[in-house]
């Protein structure tokens, strides 16, 4: 078996409150092979990004791992993650707020080349404009001298994927990209963000709210609750038949596919307050006695694993 690009085992991620322990990740399981692609899913406040934050190395000060591994290229990230800068690119969620707005675009990427990317400026500078011109900014080498102002919306995205592209990495991480844009620069900026990743053979951890961005972009999906993995899979067979009821019911409140307004009753609980058992059972239909009384392990079923013994039981 090829080893896998990213390796995350049974991480957790805590955070002292002043409302008591945030337990805000809980024993996270997953990989994405080499060129691989993982979307991430869940309601608001489940962690999604605090997930990709403890890949990127980037926790809120005071957060700690208390168990857990994320291996990168084999490489434990945990134990210091700088050695990984460049070879792991990031695209936020809001592109107005990522680019410092006093220095010229091009140098601020270029002063991540010069940390990260082996070659002189002149070849940052030659190597930068190709990469504009891949994300189809318009007039490349002239955008280089611009300031972040000097953008729309949607160039400045494109400017932060060739700044996440800049110095070679294996994995592309991206955070919500396009909820800050209109629909038709969303969808043209998922078009070239598949296009790159599949050219150049990177591997994707996307999180995303829209099932129909995930069909697109990835082979396999996770399922985050309350900071934990509900159910994970190839994406097809989990939009097709969703197992955990957490995923059901996300699914059916999803605006493609919903015949009503009604969302999941009840909220995703806080991180200092999950409750005992399966996290869910509270909001679950499907609810026993048993689901308070201890944790569903995660169960692997062929290509697919589920946290819920329940997952056969229809809806009543
Ligand atoms: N710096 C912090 N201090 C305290 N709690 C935090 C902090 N960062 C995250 N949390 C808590 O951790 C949980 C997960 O947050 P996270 O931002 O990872 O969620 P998310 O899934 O990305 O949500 P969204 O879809 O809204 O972006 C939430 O309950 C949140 O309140
Ligand atoms: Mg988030």
């Amino acid at each position: 078996m090829t080893q896998p690009l990213l390796a995350v085992e049974g991480l957790a991620v805590a955070l002292r409150t002043d409302h008591g322990l945030a337990r805000i990740l809980d024993d996270v399981a997953l990989t994405i092979p080499p060129g691989g692609s993982l979307g991430v899913v869940g309601e608001s406040g489940c962690g999604k990004s605090t997930l990709l934050r403890a890949i990127l190395g980037i926790l809120p000060k005071g957060a700690t791992t208390p168990s857990g591994r994320i291996r990168f290229q084999g490489r434990d990230l945990l134990a210091g993650a700088d050695w990984a800068r460049g070879r792991i690119g990031f695209v936020p969620q809001d592109p107005y707020l990522s680019l410092n707005p006093v220095f010229r675009a091009g140098d601020q990427i270029l002063e991540i080349m010069r940390r990260h990317a082996p070659g002189s400026r002149a070849d940052h500078r030659r190597k930068l404009v190709e990469l504009f011109r891949a994300v189809q900014l318009p007039e490349p080498a002239a955008a280089l001298d611009k300031y972040p102002h000097q953008f729309s919306g949607g160039q400045r995205q494109r400017l932060l994927i060739a700044a996440a592209l800049a110095c070679d990495p294996a994995l592309l991480i991206a955070d919500e990209p396009t909820t800050a844009l209109d629909v038709t620069t969303q969808r043209e900026i998922l078009g070239l963000l598949k296009r790159l990743v599949a050219e150049r053979g990177l591997g994707l951890l996307f999180v995303t709210h829209d099932f129909g961005v995930l069909a697109t972009l990835c082979d396999r999906v996770a399922v985050l609750y309350a900071g934990q993995v509900a159910e994970l899979g190839p994406t097809r067979a989990v939009l097709d038949t969703p197992w955990h009821p957490y995923t059901r019911l996300l699914l059916a409140c999803h605006p493609d596919r919903a015949t009503t307004l009604a969302g999941i009753p009840g909220t995703v609980p806080a991180a200092t307050a999950q409750p005992s058992g399966c996290r869910f059972h509270p909001r679950c239909p499907l609810a026993q006695p048993a689901c308070a009384a201890a944790p569903p392990a995660l169960l692997a079923l062929g290509e697919r694993a589920v946290a819920c013994p329940r997952h056969e039981v229809p809806f009543g």
